[in-house]
């Protein structure tokens, strides 16, 4: 079985390079079903989740060819079937995404719905109610979420809760609608933005994205394009941090500081000092770090993709820490392996109760989700003595070259994938 083997204690120290948006190239990649056109797509990340949403676009017949490792040409112009229904797609919940292109385009489509979550109940009535308002029919059957239109027509909607995933599949499919749709209280994230910033450079007519309200008004058909898409906010807040908690000196490039500002702000609240340049961020630790409170919200609040690893800061910050989550409920999985090292977390519902440690010390650990497992690496680079997280398939759906990355930062970190790997090298940090 892989795992990572650490030797915590080593200050993080240099720069990183961001890669793109996992979460804006998921939807992306599903949108560009909707044109018979090649599209190209640009700073690709090369994580399990998206390419596991291109071997199911591969699977319906898109034509998938990546020509360079970060790099992919696109046509959906002889998409064989409308059924998205592969093993690997139940594990990923964006597969969701290509039932909104899909209904958009073809007025028709299935996909397998998400299996289980890590983090929580993840609802799509959202996304149910968003394709009814447009005229679908939608059912769930036999494992799969069928949506159908004789015609889709423009509509006023209101989300009941601010849902990405809802806002970009309702989104996608109003693209191609008949007439106006209006999305009120949408969410702002990046990643909406960035998928509306594509689908307009495909022919959409879509405004407001980042704001309450988006205003799409239908196109008939949508053409090629070349986009780029944006640098991933959560694996560059994740580094962030990782300087913070080992005490390092970390420059984080290819960013874009506005959508760091929530993470930044607590950076600087609990004793680092960050300094912003255009295109990268620089996080020093160099004093003894504070205590904060801090609550998940949606953007442009503090991210529930990074509450694992502020926690991982708080719980060696001196005083008392209090980390409210509000978007998802169960996603305190891992405080129970963070005790493991040494942390002394409460959790009472959707709240932690932090008292700050002066130290972890290395254990063996399990990664039970994408962040949580980030996050729990970053405790380890940071703990005296060696651990061993398990599990780092799910890190690997998010985070590319992980490892490496911090590798190149100066951490004591390999992939072991035998015993004989990890006693090599236990032998080799000492
Ligand atoms: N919700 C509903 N009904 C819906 C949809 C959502 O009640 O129909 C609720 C959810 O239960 C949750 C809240 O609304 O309480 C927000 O969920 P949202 O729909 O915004 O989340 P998502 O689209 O399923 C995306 C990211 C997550 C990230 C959240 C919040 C992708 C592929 N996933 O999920 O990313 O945590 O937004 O920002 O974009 C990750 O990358 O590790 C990850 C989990």
């Amino acid at each position: 079985m892989e795992q990572y083997v650490i030797k915590g204690g080593n200050p993080l120290v240099g720069d990183v390079e961001i890669g793109g948006a996992k979460n804006a190239a998921l939807p992306i990649l599903a949108a560009s079903t909707m044109t018979d056109e090649t599209v190209y797509i640009e700073n690709l990340p090369d994580v399990r989740d998206t390419n596991v949403l291109l071997d199911a676009m591969q699977a319906i017949g898109v034509m998938v060819k990546r020509t360079e490792r970060h790099k992919v040409a696109l046509n959906s112009g002889n998409i064989t079937s409308l059924v998205v229904d592969t093993e690997g797609i139940k594990k990923i919940r964006a597969s969701y995404y290509l039932l909104g292109a899909m209904l958009g385009k073809y007025k028709h489509a299935q996909v397998a719905l998400p299996g289980g979550c890590d983090i929580g109940c993840r609802a799509i009535d959202q996304h149910i109610k968003g394709f009814r308002a447009l005229g679908a029919e939608v059912v769930i059957e036999h494992g799969l979420i069928k949506a159908s239109a004789q015609r889709l027509v423009g509509s006023h909607i209101y989300m009941d809760v601010s849902s990405v995933g809802a806002t970009i599949n309702v989104m996608m499919a109003a693209a191609m609608a008949e007439g106006v749709t209006i999305i009120e209280n949408s969410a702002k994230e990046p990643h909406v933005v960035d998928l509306a910033n594509f689908l307009n450079s495909m022919g959409a007519n879509i405004k407001g994205a980042g704001t309450d309200v988006i205003r799409i008004k239908g196109v008939p058909r949508l053409h090629g394009s070349e986009y780029t898409i944006i640098p991933d906010q959560i694996e560059a807040g994740t580094f962030m941090f990782a300087a913070a908690v080992t005490k390092g000196d970390v420059t984080v490039k290819n960013v874009i500081p506005k959508h760091l500002e929530s993470i930044t702000a607590k950076l600087l609240e609990i004793g680092c000092e960050v300094e912003e340049a255009d295109d990268c961020v620089r996080v020093v630790a160099s004093k003894p770090l504070a205590h904060t409170q801090v609550k998940t919200l949606p953007y442009p609040g503090f991210p529930t993709d990074m509450q694992p690893q502020i926690t991982v800061a708080l719980a060696l910050s001196k005083g008392t820490s209090i980390v409210t989550e509000s978007i998802f409920e169960n996603r305190f999985k891992y405080v129970d392996e963070l005790t493991r090292m040494g942390a002394n977390i409460k959790v009472e519902g959707n709240t932690a109760i932090i008292d700050g440690v002066e130290k972890y010390t290395g254990a063996s650990i399990s990664a039970p989700d994408l962040r949580a497992g980030a996050a729990l690496v970053i405790a380890a680079l940071a703990a005296e003595g060696i651990s061993t997280v398990d599990d780092i398939k799910y890190i690997e759906r998010g985070y590319e070259d992980f490892h490496l990355k911090l590798k190149n930062l100066g951490a004591q970190i390999e992939l072991a994938q035998t015993e004989k790997e990890f006693q090599k090298f236990k032998l080799r940090v000492g």
